[in-house]
């Protein structure tokens, strides 16, 4: 799909970043758009880069009148769901009312075609274990109704402004770009793997697990975690859709494998080639036992599936991405 311009909000983050390398080396041209309040521009090897705010309509102006964008991916948002409970004014501010600033600007500039960054936490407490796109929404977080206010949004624009929208809903993302070229630099980790690397690189040799009386096969939580080079395939992939023609859709992308704490610890040993000291915490409230993506979906209907499946090479990835 050569000669089409995509505009990469958020691009200068840890999903975004490595979408915007997928594109371009898929040939597409990419604008990445960032405000650097959680990203760096050094992860944004590729395209052009323009600093700029979602919450400022002059910024985006700007952008959406000097360049012909033929589709948006939307990954700015503010992501911490601890920050968003003691914090809700900044996730609704941030994730919603200037994301409406995003859509009025492609509005009024007729850009039509959208894919979003939504998130497992829309379906809140999970009533089976593995969660399919049919579960309910009811999040039970801040940031978790932010994506799902989010999602109702886009559907009402498609349906009144004839939006092409797909969501994208992912579970945690993982791992890191496997060339090794996109390195990470996050103002803040808020996932399971790189919190216990960012530990071991500041010379703690320790991992906490908080739960070990879960209902699962050794006690500890299990999540679904999924290597962010098979999202960044997965966005190609409803990008191409979307710009056929497609009709506006939503979809999980999950490993569709859980992995316990205790089994993600086990993978740092193995990849880092030393025992951890591992640390018995008491559970947190609000986290369930069993949180596993259903992505049969996105497989029929997108024709994908991970490529890197396995938790060591998520490790292994996150490990070199870093390395700085
Ligand atoms: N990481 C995960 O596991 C995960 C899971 C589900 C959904 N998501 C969603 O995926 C998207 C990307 O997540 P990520 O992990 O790459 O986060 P990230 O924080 O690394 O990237 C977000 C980027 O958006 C930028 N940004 C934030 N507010 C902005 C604004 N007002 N204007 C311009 N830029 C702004 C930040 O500077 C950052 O570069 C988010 O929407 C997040 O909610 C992430």
């Amino acid at each position: 799909m050569p000669e089409k311009n995509i505009l990469v909000v958020g691009g200068a983050g840890f999903i975004g970043s490595n979408v915007n390398q997928f594109l371009q080396e898929a040939g597409f041209r990419t604008i990445v758009f960032d405000n650097l309040s959680r990203g760096n521009e050094k992860t944004v090897l590729q395209g052009k880069f323009i600093r700029g705010d979602i919450g400022c309509m002059q910024d985006l102006e700007n952008v959406f009148a000097s360049h012909s964008i033929d589709a948006v991916m939307h990954f700015a948002a503010f992501t911490d769901v601890g920050e968003s409970c003691a914090n809700p004014a900044l996730y609704y501010r941030n994730n919603v009312a200037y994301t409406l600033n995003l859509l009025d600007c492609m509005h009024q500039h007729k850009v039509k075609n959208i894919i979003f960054s939504s998130s497992a936490a829309v379906y809140g407490f999970p009533q089976e274990n593995r969660i399919a796109e049919t579960h309910p929404c009811q999040p039970i977080n801040p940031y978790g109704e932010t994506k799902w206010m989010m999602e109702k949004i886009l559907h009402d624009y498609a349906v009144a402004y004839g939006f092409k929208t797909c969501a994208l809903r992912y579970f945690n993302a993982a791992g890191g770009d496997p060339s090794g070229k996109i390195k990470n630099y996050p103002k803040r980790e808020n996932n399971l793997i790189p919190i216990i690397l960012r530990n071991v690189l500041a010379g703690h040799n320790t991992a906490t697990i908080f739960g070990t009386d879960y209902p699962t096969p050794d006690g500890s939580c299990v999540r679904d975690y999924i290597h962010v080079h098979d999202l960044a395939r997965a966005h190609h992939s409803a990008l191409l859709k979307i710009l056929a023609g497609a009709p506006s859709n939503y979809y999980n992308l999950g490993n569709g494998l859980g992995f316990s704490v205790r089994q993600v610890i086990e993978a740092v040993e193995t990849v880092l080639g030393k025992p951890l000291e591992v640390i018995e915490g008491a559970r947190r409230a609000g986290d369930p036992p069993f949180l596993v993506a259903d992505a049969s979906k996105a497989a029929r209907e997108l024709g994908w599936s991970p490529h890197y499946a396995a938790v060591e090479t998520m490790v292994e990835h996150a490990w070199a991405a870093m390395q700085v």
